[in-house]
């Protein structure tokens, strides 16, 4: 069986994701992760990721390190995926500011979606992935499909939980991701549709699981 959760920045999708996955007993992939692990790769390499020229040397990086034995090793664990490399887990550093205004240039890459997808695809199921385009692209036959929105506000506000920023310059700058993100974010044509602003973690989680079978 393979659930998809997409949505927008923010929306939820990990907290609801690994509730549910841990709810079926299944493990959940972050696909988000991966691109931001890709990303820090490229930053902590001084690659420069706003152009589309950006493709060719971020992908040799990626391949190098796969080569020379220290790949972007995504661990989906069900209280949280993490990303190791060379020995060393990197998920920290995958949360930040900084990341968080790259990811979304380096998310638009042909060759860097086609490495994401590959590693997802690799994978055996029974699993939850969760993204963007889960459902639409990696996994359309995927058997249960959801997508997670609420209004750049409310989750403007549930970042600021996790980051230490202010509430307005958050607002701001997931309003940009979404423009950028918007090819890859349309919904599944099949997928059910939940607002994560009124409800709480539980009850949305709950709402999933209510689509599913026990
Ligand atoms: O948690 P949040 O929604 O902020 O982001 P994430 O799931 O960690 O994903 C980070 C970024 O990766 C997104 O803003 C997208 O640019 C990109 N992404 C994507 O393009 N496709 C996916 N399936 C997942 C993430």
């Amino acid at each position: 069986m393979i659930v998809t959760i997409d949505g927008v920045a923010a929306s939820g999708k990990s907290s609801v994701a690994s509730g549910v996955a841990r709810a079926l007993h299944v493990p959940y992939l972050s696909s988000g992760l991966l691109y931001r692990a890709a990303t820090w790769a490229a930053l902590q390499h001084g690659l420069p990721l706003d152009t589309p020229e950006a493709e060719g040397p971020l992908l040799d990086l990626l391949h190098a390190q796969t080569q020379a034995g220290t790949p972007l090793d995504l661990r989906p664990l069900p209280e949280g995926n993490q990303v190791w490399q060379a020995g060393r887990d990197i998920s920290e550093a995958l949360h930040t500011a900084e990341v968080d205004a790259h990811v979304s240039a380096a998310a638009v890459l042909p060759g860097l979606r086609e490495w994401v997808n590959a590693q997802l695809r690799a994978l055996t199921p029974p699993f939850l992935a969760e993204g963007r385009d889960m459902g639409s692209t990696v996994f359309p036959h995927a058997d249960h499909k959801f997508y997670l929105h609420a209004s750049a506000r409310v989750r403007a506000e549930r970042r600021v939980k996790e980051r230490a920023q202010d509430v307005d310059s958050v607002e701001a700058a997931l309003k940009l991701r979404d423009e950028r993100d918007v090819r890859q974010s349309a919904p599944a044509p099949d997928a059910i549709h939940i607002d994560t602003g009124s409800g709480t973690l539980p009850e949305i989680i709950a709402q999933v699981l209510a689509h599913l079978p026990a």
